[in-house]
């Protein structure tokens, strides 16, 4: 059975992941989406990684060789903390864990390619079974990030265009909480 994994943030789930999700999920028998946490970006979540794992299980429910998983039960609470690093965290020791010998990555342009290839080679090093394939995100969705979806929705645009239609609603309320409170 070859399994692959799609890590990313996904705070949220955009229609350019789900681009990429329905692309590799016709080359492998399994495509495991994983919400994993950057480092970079700890504090500034919209969702809870339990949250945006529960998002992409209703966006992928219809693709039946995709699942939604967190990389670790601790990512929670990594991300509240922002502290310790769990190496169950690691992308290399989750890929061994689920035996899965490849990673996707979308590459929206060339200056993702940088910083993934840094990371393609430090996943390798970690686990050395562990090859990572790129795929050219589709032209219709190279402007479309996580981060423009909440600065979209931050001033109530309309978000049909860039994520899909089953959590727009969970967007719009998230981001509306976030101005009350
Ligand atoms: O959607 P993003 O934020 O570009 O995804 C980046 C992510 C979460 C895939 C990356 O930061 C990651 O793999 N995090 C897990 C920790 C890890 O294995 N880091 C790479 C080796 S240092």
């Amino acid at each position: 059975m070859k399994t692959a994994i799609y890590p990313g943030s996904f705070d949220p789930i955009t229609l350019g992941h789900l681009n990429i999700i329905k692309r590799a999920a016709v080359c492998f028998d399994k495509l495991i989406v994983c919400v994993m946490v950057n480092s970079e970006k700890v504090n500034r979540g919209l969702f809870t990684p339990e949250e945006r794992v529960e998002l992409i299980r209703r966006v992928v429910a219809k693709l039946p060789n995709v699942e939604a998983d967190c990389s670790s039960p601790l990512i929670a609470e990594y991300a509240r903390n922002g502290e310790v690093a769990y190496s169950d965290g690691l992308l290399a020791a989750y890929a061994k864990r689920r035996k899965a010998h490849v990673v996707v990555k979308g590459l929206r342009a060339v200056s993702d390619y940088e910083n993934e290839l840094q990371m393609a080679l430090i996943n390798r090093k970690l686990n050395p079974r562990l090859e990572t394939m790129f795929l050219p995100s589709s032209a219709k969705y190279t402007y479309v990030s996580s981060s423009m979806v909440k600065e979209m929705a931050r001033y109530g645009a309309e978000l049909s265009d860039f994520v899909p239609r089953e959590i727009i609603g969970d967007v719009q309320r998230k981001m509306d909480s976030r101005r009350d409170g």
